[in-house]
């Protein structure tokens, strides 16, 4: 059984008051924010001289664009359906912005191969073209999922209960991949605050076997510092699920 990362809880904006509500969008999207991040930067200060180093970076490079385009197809499938089912026409923007995302995807991935094959002289000037349309890629994502944590999380809010909202999102986690929750968990758990961080492995612990749990939790110490794994470590072990 694969380490199933869980929804945290976000203060909802409605009339009736504040009460936290489970947010699916969050926690994947800071995951997203900090990989997308990451890549970035790596591409920019990319040295095509060192050609190990550079096929290092561009490896990154697909297993990001491999992770966006399946985090489009997940929302495609599970919450736009679910948006769609309580209020119509609740999800069209955004589906047009996946399929824009879709196609950035493609011409970057093409960008990735051109470079890949380029002549020592020539990766440079193609280095540089790469990261101002990473960073076009980033810019547009960055503004996208603002949008689907307000505008889409409040339309979840208003026609879901938080348990459908849990029934969903199971169903969406049970249609992913062990190694797609591995490199999730990767950058999601060190992008979250404490408390945020502490919650998902706690609701890990209550559907994990302790195995599965233990190897992730592995796989997520070196990106972790000190501090945070210490304050992680008491808070699992102080509430036990
Ligand atoms: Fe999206």
């Amino acid at each position: 059984m694969t380490p199933t990362l869980i929804a945290s809880k976000s203060p909802a904006q409605t009339a009736t008051g504040s009460a936290p509500r489970v947010d699916l969008y969050a926690p994947i999207h800071k995951a997203l924010r900090s990989f997308m991040s990451d890549t970035l930067l790596r591409v920019g200060r990319i040295d095509v001289a060192d050609i190990d180093e550079m096929q290092c970076t561009l490896a990154q490079c697909d297993e990001l664009l491999a992770l966006c385009e399946s985090h489009v197809h997940h929302e495609n499938h599970f919450m736009h359906p679910a948006i769609e089912a309580r209020q119509p026409s609740g999800s069209v923007r955004i589906a047009h912005e996946h399929e824009e995302h879709l196609q950035h995807i493609g011409e970057l991935r093409d960008e990735l191969a051109t470079l890949r094959a380029a002549p020592r002289q020539a990766r440079a000037a193609l280095a540089l073209r790469l990261y101002r349309h990473l960073a076009l890629f980033v810019a547009a994502n960055l503004q996208h999922m603002h949008i689907e944590e307000t505008a889409h999380n409040a339309a979840l809010w208003a026609h879901y209960s938080d348990a459908e909202l849990m029934q969903l999102h199971g169903r969406l986690m049970a249609s992913i991949d062990p190694r797609e929750h591995l490199l999730v968990g990767r950058w999601m758990l060190p992008a979250l605050t404490p408390d945020e961080r502490a919650a998902v492995v706690r609701g890990m612990q209550a559907e994990t076997p302790p195995e599965a749990l233990m190897g992730l939790l592995a796989h997520i110490r070196p990106h972790l510092d000190d501090k945070a794994w210490t304050q992680l470590s008491q808070a699992t072990l102080t509430h036990p699920s």
